[in-house]
């Protein structure tokens, strides 16, 4: 039997999502050392890209779930020698429960899937960043209820982030206003995959007026760092601001996925201000990626 997936939010249905988000709080409410579901499981992380996050969480899980985590750098592999991916797939899924694998290039991913014997997350790819979007809507969930019908702001690069904003949009049924500098805008079949739910702005003022939440994300992602200069001036107009914040409803959140540049994308006002549920986020990938797991390598 081919086994399950996790490499975009459109592997879970509507319905799998939610229930994923009550299970998630639940395992944050009720922790039980003696709940042990993985014991004796291990998760193989490859990380082609630097991660605090990421790792920690998913070990932890891991840990907490009585299994382990085997941490991977392609520096350290044969994957970083150019043996197949096809190969290497076949080879570590033969030898451990399940891998999570953070890329440069979304096909990477894709690829390792196809060929292995054991469940494969996607821990962020150039594309996708779902595991983070669990957190956020688990976070959401916790501080306002069901996010179903409200209006959620992406400002910034139509990059990996925004694209799982977009996914989530459709998953959740959620309006997503976008507004990204010309040039760095989503791609745009997914765009038009979300239909009427996801709109996009040139300007920020217009896309947070109303909002029930804004999220941004740094202007240049892991690879691009030799792009920043270049962004600095492309992004200039695009920070979340609490001009922006105001716009927005009264009871609006901030969420960003972290690492932050404040001053950048972000002020220090609005990031470190009474909106910004950015620490309950970074600790939901925790409870999130738990719940994952149990509903990837428990069925
Ligand atoms: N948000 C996130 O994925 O953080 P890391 O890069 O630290 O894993
Ligand atoms: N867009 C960022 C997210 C980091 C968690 C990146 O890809 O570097």
């Amino acid at each position: 039997m081919k086994p399950r997936h996790f490499i975009s939010l459109l592997d879970l249905t509507s319905d799998e999502f939610r229930t994923l988000i009550q299970r998630a709080i639940d395992l944050k409410n009720n922790r039980n050392p003696d709940f042990t579901p993985l014991k004796g499981q291990v998760l193989a992380m490859i990380f082609e890209k630097s991660s605090t996050r990421t790792r920690i969480s998913f070990e932890t899980g891991m840990t907490n779930f009585g299994g382990s985590a085997i941490f991977l750098s392609p520096r350290d592999t044969q994957l970083g020698r150019g043996e197949p991916i096809r190969d290497s797939a076949k080879v570590i899924s033969s030898m451990v429960d399940a891998i999570m694998l953070r890329t440069n290039d979304h096909a990477t991913v894709t690829e390792f899937a196809e060929h292995s014997s054991v469940p494969v997350i996607n821990g962020l790819t150039d594309l996708l960043h779902p595991c983070q979007l669990l957190a956020d809507m688990q976070t959401y969930f916790e501080h306002r209820g069901d996010i179903k019908g409200k209006t959620v702001t992406w400002i910034g690069d139509g990059n990996n982030m925004c694209h799982s904003y977009i996914n989530a949009a459709i998953r959740l049924d959620f309006n997503l206003n976008i507004a990204c500098p010309e040039g760095y805008l989503p791609n745009t079949d997914l765009v038009k995959s979300a239909g009427n739910r996801v709109k996009l702005f040139t300007t920020t003022l217009a896309a947070s007026e109303k909002s029930d939440l804004i999220v941004t994300d740094v202007w240049a992602s892991m690879g691009q760092e030799e792009e920043q200069k270049l962004r600095e001036i492309a992004f200039k107009d695009f920070q979340v601001t609490q001009a922006l914040m105001d716009a927005a409803n009264s009871d609006a959140l901030f969420m960003h996925c972290l690492p932050a540049h404040r001053g950048e994308e972000v002020t220090a006002e609005v990031i470190d201000g009474k909106q910004s549920v950015i620490f309950n986020e970074a600790e939901n990938r925790l409870h999130a990626q738990k719940a994952l797991l149990e509903l990837l390598m428990c069925a």
